[in-house]
């Protein structure tokens, strides 16, 4: 089963605070979108198509190794992996999308999933259990309901996905609609998502407290 890797990269460091995109934020001195392609070729995926921000293409290129290809990205994430997705080779078997801001993804999730798409699965996600009571507000913040935890996961990336499917699946998605991951597109064509574990390590970088744990994890 051949694999190609999509790197969602084209978002801003706001939120991060920062002065640049955020996957051009170093963590140990390497940008975040490093590690995270780093971290699928390692899994096993074979190739990678990066979406990045227009007018950092140069940074980007210089902060990742040759032979990963690069496209501008789009004003949402799903408009960056539709860019990406569209780059992929046409005899590319399966497709994994991951994001920049998941640096320390151990290469291990990516091999759990390529493994359950190998078997079959048209659709794979990496999930966690929920720890937290979780509860459901009203408009005003007051608390509506308690949901039940055993039957919640939170949702990581590297999600794969038949190459086929996705592109379907894309394709069906009205131009300028957002869904805010990958799996929810497939869903939307009535794909089943098969879930395997995930890891605390890949967790997302989006406020300066999680860039700060994860260069604690680094220098472990
Ligand atoms: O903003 P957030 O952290 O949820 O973004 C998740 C991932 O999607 C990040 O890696 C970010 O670079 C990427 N993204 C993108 N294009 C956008 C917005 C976000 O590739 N327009």
């Amino acid at each position: 089963m051949s694999a190609a890797g999509i790197v969602a990269a084209a978002g801003s460091g706001l939120r991060l605070g920062a002065d640049r995109p955020k996957a051009l934020v170093p963590l140990a001195g390497r940008p975040l979108v490093a590690w995270a392609v780093e971290t699928l070729l390692t899994g096993g995926v074979d190739e990678v198509v990066v979406a990045v921000p227009a007018a950092d293409r140069d940074g980007f290129a210089a902060a990742l190794p040759r032979g990963v290809r690069l496209v501008e990205g789009g004003a949402t994430r799903t408009a960056s992996v539709r860019a990406a997705l569209a780059a992929v080779r046409p005899g590319v078997d399966a497709v994994l999308v991951h994001d920049a801001a998941r640096p320390l993804t151990p290469p291990a999730v990516v091999a759990r999933v390529l493994h359950a798409l190998a078997a079959g699965a048209p659709a794979v996600v990496p999930v966690l259990p929920v720890v937290d009571t979780t509860v459901a507000v009203d408009p005003a913040g007051t608390v509506t309901a308690a949901l039940d935890r055993s039957t919640l996961r939170r949702v990581q990336t590297p999600q794969g996905f038949s190459h086929v499917v996705l592109a379907e699946a894309y394709g069906a998605l009205p131009a300028g609609e957002e869904l805010t991951d990958d799996a929810a597109v497939v869903r939307a064509i009535g794909v089943p998502v098969r879930t395997v574990d995930g890891d605390e390590r890949a967790a997302k970088v989006t406020v300066p407290h999680d860039l700060h744990l994860a260069e604690l994890q680094v220098r472990r």
